[in-house]
C-alpha cells in the first residue's frame, strides 16, 4: 500500500531504551535508566490504593467529561474549570491541536532542538515545520521565531518551556514580550509547553498560565508524566480560551483519560508530600551531576527541569554504547542535530551516583 512521503520519511519518536530489553541484550543483571526524565522517586503510595480501589470499576467506560478531576487540576493551578481539558498524556494534546488547526500543507513554527513531538506530530499530519536556529547557550531564539511567523505565517507556534533536551528556559520578560508582539496574529495559536514546570528554580522565569486571561490566541500545556510521576497513565492538560476547547473536545476520543488515570491523578494531587519529594529528589540530583560534572571537567547546559545535558566531547552515540554495556542507560540526543551531547535524567542519588561513576570510567578511556 502507498502512503504519503511524508509518512514515507517520518522519523518515529525514538523513547529511552527499555531496561529490560538492555538486560537481555547485553546480558546484565542490574542496569540503571536516566534516559526518560521520568520520576525516579516512584509511585505515590496515595495513587497506588486510589488505582487499587477504582480497578473495581473498570468494567464501566470512564467518565468522558474528567469532571471531578477538572474542578481538582483548576483549584490546584489556581484556573476557571472552562479553561481546561485533558489528553491521553501531552503528547496527544500536542497531536490534536496540529489536527485541529492545521490543514495539510500548513506550516508550524518552532526551535532547532525543541521537543520532538512537535515535529513527529506535524509530519504525521502532512504539516510543514519551520524550525528557529537556537541561541549559542541553546535557548529558543524568539527574534528568530518571530522572522518566520511573519514569513510563514504558521498555524501554530510550539515553545517548550523549559525546552527538552537542553533544559534551558525563557524568561518571563522574554516570553510575555513575545506573546504580546503576537496578539494581532489571530489565527496563529501560541502553544506553551510547560511539562517541566514544578522543576523550575530560576526566579525570572515564567507561569504561562497568566497569559491566558488576556491573550486568545494562547495554550499552555501540563503534564502528570513528570513531578506527579504518572508517565505510565497517560495524562496531560491544556489550558486555553473556550472556543479552543470547543474544538478540542469535539475532536478527541470520549474516553481519552482512562478511569485509573483520573482516579490516579485526583489522589496525586492530594498527595504533597510526595511533589515536594519530587522536587527535592530533582533539585539535589542536579546539584550533584553540576558539581561532579564540574570537577570532571565536562561542560553541561543548566537545566530547569529533571535532566540534564551534557557535553562528552566525543561522538556521544559511542560513548552511549559503552555505558550501556554498563548498565546505564542515558539518552543520545543526535537526532537534535546533537553529535558529542548526552542527555542525563536525574534519578535517585544512588542511581545518579552509579551514572557519575560510568561516564568516569568511560570518558577516560
Ligand atoms: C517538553 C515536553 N512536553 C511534553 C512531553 C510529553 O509528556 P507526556 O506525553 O508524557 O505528557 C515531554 C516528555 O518528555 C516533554 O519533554
Amino acid at each position: 500500500m502507498k502512503v504519503s512521503s511524508s509518512i514515507e520519511n517520518l522519523v518515529p519518536y525514538k523513547p529511552g531504551k527499555p531496561i529490560e530489553e538492555t538486560k537481555r541484550e547485553l546480558g546484565l543483571s542490574e542496569v540503571t535508566k536516566l534516559a526518560s526524565n521520568e520520576n525516579a522517586l516512584g509511585v505515590s503510595q496515595k495513587v497506588v490504593e486510589a488505582i487499587s480501589q477504582a480497578a473495581h470499576e473498570i468494567h464501566r467506560y470512564p467518565d468522558p467529561s474528567c469532571h471531578k478531576l477538572t474542578h481538582k487540576v483548576a483549584s490546584h493551578y489556581n484556573m476557571s474549570a472552562k479553561k481546561l481539558a485533558f489528553g491521553n498524556g501531552s503528547n496527544e494534546v500536542i497531536d490534536l491541536l496540529i489536527r485541529i488547526f492545521c490543514e495539510p500543507d500548513d506550516n508550524i513554527v518552532t526551535s532547532k532542538a525543541a521537543f520532538v513531538a512537535y515535529k513527529v506530530c506535524a509530519t504525521a499530519a502532512r504539516v510543514h515545520v519551520k524550525e528557529a536556529p537556537m541561541t549559542e547557550d541553546l535557548r529558543f531564539d524568539l527574534e528568530k521565531i518571530k522572522q518566520l511567523c511573519e514569513e510563514h505565517k504558521p498555524k501554530i507556534v510550539f515553545i517548550a518551556n523549559p525546552n527538552n533536551p537542553t533544559g534551558t528556559y525563557l524568561t518571563k520578560t522574554e516570553l510575555f514580550e513575545f506573546v504580546e508582539s503576537q496578539k494581532n496574529k489571530t489565527d496563529q495559536l501560541i502553544v506553551i509547553d510547560e511539562a517541566y514546570f514544578e522543576f523550575v528554580r530560576a526566579e525570572d522565569a515564567p507561569n504561562a498560565l497568566e497569559l491566558l486571561d488576556s491573550y486568545q490566541n494562547v495554550a499552555v500545556i501540563r503534564t502528570f508524566s513528570k513531578v506527579f510521576g504518572l508517565a505510565g497513565l497517560r495524562l496531560g492538560a491544556l489550558f486555553a480560551h473556550e472556543k479552543i476547547l470547543d474544538y478540542y473536545n469535539r475532536v478527541r476520543n470520549p474516553f481519552n483519560v482512562n478511569s485509573l488515570s483520573q482516579a490516579g491523578a485526583l489522589a496525586a494531587l492530594d498527595d504533597k508530600d510526595y511533589l515536594k519529594a519530587s522536587q527535592d529528589m530533582v533539585w539535589s540530583g542536579l546539584d550533584y551531576f553540576y558539581k561532579e560534572l564540574q570537577d570532571m571537567g565536562v561542560a553541561y547546559w543548566p537545566s530547569q527541569a529533571n535532566f540534564v545535558l551534557i557535553d562528552v566531547k566525543k561522538n556521544a552515540v559511542s560513548v552511549y554504547e559503552e555505558l550501556l554495556k554498563l548498565g546505564i542507560i542515558l539518552r543520545p540526543v543526535n537526532n537534535y542535530g546533537f553529535e558529542s551531547l548526552l542527555r542525563l535524567s536525574v534519578g535517585t542519588h544512588d542511581e545518579n551516583q552509579k551514572a557519575i561513576q560510568a561516564l568516569k570510567t568511560v570518558l577516560k578511556k
